[in-house]
């Protein structure tokens, strides 16, 4: 059946890609969002307010002007490095913007939420794959952030009954079926969309780190098809309109590749080399983190379907070839 749903950034690059599936499940979409990026054709057919979480008034009136089946929360700031350089605007966009948000939900009949969490909540792995069991010791403030949000979910959940799923993305990554919509942000940090920018226009990639406590010294990353992802927020959402508790889980494949080995998979999919320039490690990075998606699939029935790294890559590809879609 048919749900109204609010999607909180979903002019996003996850976002976009949710909101396609779920205007294409036949629910009413409702997008809040800063827009100062653009989803372009995959949001037609979905209604666009543009506010920020941050503006507790503008808030106040979306939930007033209709009620809500449920939330979709993916806004927020999402670069690791800036959080280490910009803590101040990853507390004010992340913290502060989920507060105003839950608070207003609460107000209007604290309808279930699906939160956009990250891996990022786990810091350094004490063990891999890291399972929802593993200690929460985020290493960089981004991280801080997203666990600050899942802890007032909790906490809400208890207080005024309003349940959620925080799903911890591993790394998000690949382009939709349809052709309309990938990953391109501005500026671009990921590595998958810059390992391909540099094949398109034959430009070396920075690989930030070659001494990782890893097999080749670069780090190790979970990588999932934004596909994928969707799939889990839909899943999520059945779960919460059935009545399930509130929850965090992994989203990611349980697979990990190093950076290295994700510029080799691109080199034979684009078929032509890719210059690799050393550079010293990043901020707030990780060595290693690979999900063990166990209990999304015992709580949820998901798992990873389309998530082997060449399917991610090529589908990538194929956006990078002729994007035009930009997500800050
Ligand atoms: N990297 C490079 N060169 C680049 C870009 C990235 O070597 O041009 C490296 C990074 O240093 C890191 C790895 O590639 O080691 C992955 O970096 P990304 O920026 O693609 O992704 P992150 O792992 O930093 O972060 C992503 C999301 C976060 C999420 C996190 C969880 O952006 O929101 O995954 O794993 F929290």
């Amino acid at each position: 059946m048919g749900r109204r749903v609010l999607v909180c950034g979903g002019a996003g690059y996850v976002g976009a890609h949710l909101c396609e599936s779920l205007a294409a499940d036949g629910h009413e979409v409702i997008v809040f969002d800063v827009l100062d990026g653009g989803a372009g054709a995959a949001l037609r057919s979905v209604t666009m307010v543009k506010g920020d979480l941050r503006d507790a008034r503008a808030l106040e009136s979306v939930f007033a002007d209709r009620p809500f089946d449920a939330v979709m929360h993916m806004a927020g700031k999402i670069v690791v490095p800036e959080s280490v350089s910009e803590p101040a605007l990853y507390y004010d966009h992340n913290v502060v913007g989920t507060l105003n948000l839950l608070r207003a939900a609460a107000r209007h009949g604290a309808p279930p939420v699906v939160f956009s969490s990250s891996a990022a909540v786990y810091g350094d792995p004490q063990y891999t794959p890291i399972d929802e069991a593993h200690p929460c010791a985020p290493v960089n403030p981004y991280g801080t952030t997203k666990m600050i949000a899942e802890r007032m979910l909790a906490d809400f959940s208890v207080a005024y009954g309003l349940r959620s799923v925080s799903l911890r993305y591993f790394n998000a990554a690949g382009a939709s079926a349809s052709g309309l919509i990938g990953e391109s942000h501005e500026p671009e940090t990921h590595l998958i969309p810059n390992v391909l920018h540099a094949a398109r226009d034959g430009t070396p990639v920075d690989v930030f780190g070659n001494d990782y406590p890893t097999p080749d010294g670069s780090c190790v990353r979970d990588f999932v098809h934004v596909s994928d992802v969707c799939r889990a927020h839909v899943a999520a959402l059945a779960y919460l309109q059935g009545g399930g508790d509130t929850v965090a889980l992994n989203v990611g494949s349980g697979q990990g590749h190093s950076v290295q080995e994700v510029i080799s998979a691109a080199e034979g999919i684009c078929g032509r080399t890719i210059a690799r320039r050393d550079r010293p490690r990043r901020a707030g990075d990780p060595p290693v983190l690979v999900a063990s998606a166990a209990k999304a699939q015992q709580v949820l029935g998901w798992w990873a379907g389309e998530s082997d790294l060449p399917t991610i890559v090529k589908s990538a590809w194929r956006w990078a070839l002729h994007c035009s879609t930009k997500y800050s």
